[in-house]
């Protein structure tokens, strides 16, 4: 089935990082128009730059996912540019990594607050939006990371959390007719994964029944399938794009 998207409005945060990125440009070529947000204004004008190449609609918004009015201020723009919004994809994250004995009390609030926070403060905002759109889509990307790693605890927290906001989520907005969804990327090739030492990589890599890492295509294509009509019976789903991986 060929995965159509014409007509609509979504908000990708952290769509200037790698999966981003992808999924800003493949929600793009399926006939939705993206606003862009990132916090790093250089790195979201190169996503533009890339849709506007391709021929995609797109605009950008610098706003701190982490901060209340920025979110409104994020729906607002998609609102204002193009009437509406009816996908919210909730990627911007990052991790902060220690052992809990190390970890100070700013790393576990940075982390949760971008992981975590952030998605429920976007939900919220878009909530109105979404409600009206008819076919309201959120999508959350978690990690696999989420089942629990060691020197993550707050990341994993964060993406656990990120879970039970989905599940709950996706009962509270059902009968508005709003899927909520989530994607649990597992060890992803991009720029970041290839600066990893050879012994690293090739340790993670065998831990992973497919015996390879998986591209940023394979996540756009997963967060398109739940924001188009041919998932529109399923909500409060976790779906493992891991090549097989299910946590350590
Ligand atoms: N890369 C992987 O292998 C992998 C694996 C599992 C899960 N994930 C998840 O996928 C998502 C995307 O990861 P990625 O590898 O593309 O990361 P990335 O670091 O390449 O991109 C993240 C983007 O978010 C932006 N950002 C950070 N803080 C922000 C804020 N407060 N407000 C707005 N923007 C902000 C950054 O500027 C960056 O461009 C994350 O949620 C991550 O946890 C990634």
């Amino acid at each position: 089935m060929r995965v159509s998207l014409e007509q609509r409005v979504a908000l990708v945060t952290g769509a200037g990082g790698d999966i981003g990125r992808g999924i800003a440009c493949a929600l793009g070529a399926a006939g939705t128009r993206v606003l862009i947000n990132d916090r790093d204004a250089t790195r979201a004008a190169e996503t533009l730059k890339l849709m506007e190449a391709r021929g995609l609609a797109a605009a950008v918004d610098c706003g701190d996912v982490c901060l209340a009015e920025d979110a409104e201020a994020m729906v607002a723009a998609a609102a204002q540019h193009w009437g509406g919004l009816d996908i919210l994809i909730n990627n911007a994250g990052g991790i902060d990594d220690a052992a809990l004995a190390n970890m100070s009390e700013a790393q576990w609030d940075g982390v949760l607050d971008l992981n975590l926070k952030a998605a429920f403060l976007l939900s919220r905002a878009a909530l109105p939006w979404l409600r009206a759109s008819g076919r309201g889509r959120i999508v959350n990307i978690a990690s696999m990371a989420y089942r629990g790693n060691v020197g993550q605890a707050n990341y994993a927290a964060a993406k656990a959390g990120l879970v039970g906001l989905t599940r709950t989520l996706g009962l509270e907005l059902a009968r508005d007719g709003v899927s909520v969804n989530c994607v649990a990327p597992g060890l992803i090739d991009t720029p970041k994964s290839q600066g990893l030492p050879p012994a690293v990589r090739e340790r993670l890599v065998k831990a992973v029944p497919m015996r390879r890492m998986g591209a940023v295509e394979d996540i756009a294509a997963a967060v398109c399938f739940f924001a188009s009509d041919a998932a529109r019976y399923t909500t409060r789903q976790v779906l493992h794009v891991s090549g097989g991986f299910e946590g350590f």
